[in-house]
């Protein structure tokens, strides 16, 4: 799986967990992940319709209401990932009054097995350090081996299955793996 992916995850990650809080992180290669803003809703539903395209990774499948969803977006907790100014991977925190934060993430096709998703996990968890959170948790599909492996290189641990618990549009009954992470 790791032949001929270009082996940028830890050192984006390791300079991103240093240094987003204050200010963006700009990788060798050109990649920055920072803070996502007011502009970047739409870059945001765009990358999420084409990745729902895909009906595979996330619970969103086609159509997506690029425009709605571009409103309604949470930004205080998104983080981007771009290149050359183009948003390529985003993650979310949700933080809940319970103390943990959900976490969703994404990363467009072209730029996946080259660390933009590990960077934005490491992000993503110095984000919710620093807003006092305890724990990140989040929900995954079973057959997504890329998003488990990934989580698991932090210490995500598998910590329960809803069984059958989403309704695809073609009628599929899709389990969701639950993984948490204690900060
Ligand atoms: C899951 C996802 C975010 C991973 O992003 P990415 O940028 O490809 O991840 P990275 O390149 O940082 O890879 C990190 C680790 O993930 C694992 N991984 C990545 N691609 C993999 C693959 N195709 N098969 C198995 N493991 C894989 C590896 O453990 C890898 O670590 P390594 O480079 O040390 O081997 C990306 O595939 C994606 O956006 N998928 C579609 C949306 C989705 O599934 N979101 C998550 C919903 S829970």
């Amino acid at each position: 799986m790791s032949q001929g992916r270009v082996p940028l995850g830890p050192r984006i990650a390791s300079r991103a967990e240093r240094t987003l809080c204050k200010h963006p992180h700009v990788a060798a290669d050109g990649i920055v992940v920072r803070a996502a803003e007011d502009s970047d809703r739409r870059s945001i539903a765009l990358l999420l319709a084409s990745v729902a395209e895909e009906r595979d990774g996330i619970a969103a499948e086609p159509p997506i209401d690029v425009d709605k969803l571009a409103t309604d977006w949470k930004i205080d907790g998104t983080l981007l990932a771009l290149a050359d100014g183009v948003v390529i991977g985003e993650i979310s925190v949700d933080p809940s009054w319970m103390g943990f934060g959900e976490i969703g993430m994404m990363v467009a096709a072209d730029w996946r097995g080259r660390g933009v998703g590990t960077a934005l996990v490491a992000a993503a968890i110095e984000w919710a350090r620093a807003r006092g959170l305890h724990k990140v948790a989040l929900s995954v599909f079973p057959h997504n081996q890329a998003a488990i492996a990934l989580y698991q290189n932090f210490g995500f641990v598998e910590e329960g299955r809803l069984m059958q618990h989403v309704r695809r549009a073609d009628g599929q009954l899709w389990d969701l793996i639950e993984m948490g992470l204690l900060l």
